[in-house]
């Protein structure tokens, strides 16, 4: 009989639109400044995705590289688990379109919707297959093209989110062989909370795709209060004290929420990897774009203990800490 498995973080990747838009060039469209959303959010630029880049193109290019950092062919994949909230088409799942693009057909492959937490609720459902032995080699992608979801008539939204997709390759191994691997998951979702955060269109309701809805200061309230009660239910699952944790990749929503979830639980500034001054907002594709970003630049290495956590419409929220 074999032993226990582990999800093991074998490479990552990302990819961004061509076309990055500054606060300045913002500022032209809408009645907005540099000032303000730099001071509110710590967003200085975002990158827009042109009519022929969507969110199968970009996730696409993010796990291509990230096949290629885990020197993995395509074909040996046997998941994809695809996180976006805004897939090229209502059906069928944008993770098919990349499967194959990619040209590993015939695995496994489908979306989950969990919005800006979705990279969390793929990496831990891919934890768990891998975990049970339904699949070895896992490709989980966040992606989104949340411009085309935009009201850009709405200042108090528009200039929060950007386009990208982020990507890793997960493999199972014998956890009694590495001390690598995802140590522990927690997830959570409240309903009741709908209305703070929504897209007001869909295939079921309006027959419209919709645009993205939200009372940000009643989600920021929220946002720090539930990472950190999460952050904590991980940390204790895990057996580990703040102190071990070598990096923290948050969801990048404002950096004004980074901070004060740092604070809250006493993890210093310096152990935060922060992107959203160039990425903005991407939703489920920023988890993975902060970790690829943070990894290719030398700052996250082998064996250190990283802490991933997202909170986002729904409310989904939740955290994930792996050793890489
Ligand atoms: O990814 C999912 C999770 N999402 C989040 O975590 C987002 C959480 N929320 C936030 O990040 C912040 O609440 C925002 C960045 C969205 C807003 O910052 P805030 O400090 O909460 O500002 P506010 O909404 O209270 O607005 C303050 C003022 C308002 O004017 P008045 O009513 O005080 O005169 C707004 O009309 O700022 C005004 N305002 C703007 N001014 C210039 C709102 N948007 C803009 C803008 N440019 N783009």
């Amino acid at each position: 009989m074999s032993g226990a498995l582990r999800s093991v973080i074998r490479g990552s990747g990302s990819a961004l639109p061509a076309q990055c838009v500054t606060n300045a060039q913002l500022a032209e469209r809408v009645d907005t400044s540099d000032e303000w959303i730099v001071e509110r959010t710590g967003i200085r630029q975002r990158y827009i995705a042109s009519e022929s880049e969507t969110t199968a193109s970009l996730a696409t290019d993010a796990a291509r590289a990230a096949l290629e950092d885990a020197g993995f062919e395509p074909a040996s994949i046997d998941l994809i688990v695809l996180a976006t909230a805004t897939p090229d088409n209502t059906f069928p799942a944008t993770a098919t379109k990349v499967q194959h693009a990619l040209g590993c057909n015939g695995c496994i492959a489908f979306d989950v919707a969990a919005v800006c937490s979705g990279f969390l609720y793929a990496l831990t459902t891919a934890d768990a297959m891998l975990r049970t032995g339904m699949a070895k080699r896992a490709l989980v992608i966040g992606a989104e093209t949340f411009s085309r979801i935009l009201d850009w008539e709405d200042r108090t939204t528009c200039v929060l989110f950007g386009d990208g997709a982020g990507a890793v390759v997960l493999e199972a191994q014998d956890a009694d062989a590495t001390r690598a691997g995802i140590i522990a998951s927690r997830l959570h979702a409240d309903g009741a909370q709908h209305d703070l955060l929504y897209v007001d269109g869909g295939p079921s309701t309006t027959q419209t795709v919709g645009h993205l809805r939200m009372k940000g200061r009643e989600v920021f309230r929220h946002a720090v209060v539930n990472l950190a009660e999460v952050l904590g239910e991980v940390i204790a699952d895990a057996g580990v004290s703040v102190a071990d944790i070598d990096w923290v990749v948050p969801h990048q929503a404002n950096r004004r929420i980074l901070d004060a979830t740092a604070k809250k639980l006493g993890i210093s500034e310096d152990k935060i990897v922060v992107t959203v001054d160039r990425h903005a907002n991407t939703s489920a594709a920023s988890v993975p774009l902060a970790f690829d970003a943070a990894r290719r630049d030398g700052r996250i290495q082998s064996g250190q203990l990283v802490m991933f956590e997202a909170m986002g419409g729904g409310f989904t929220w939740g955290a994930s800490l792996v050793r890489l």
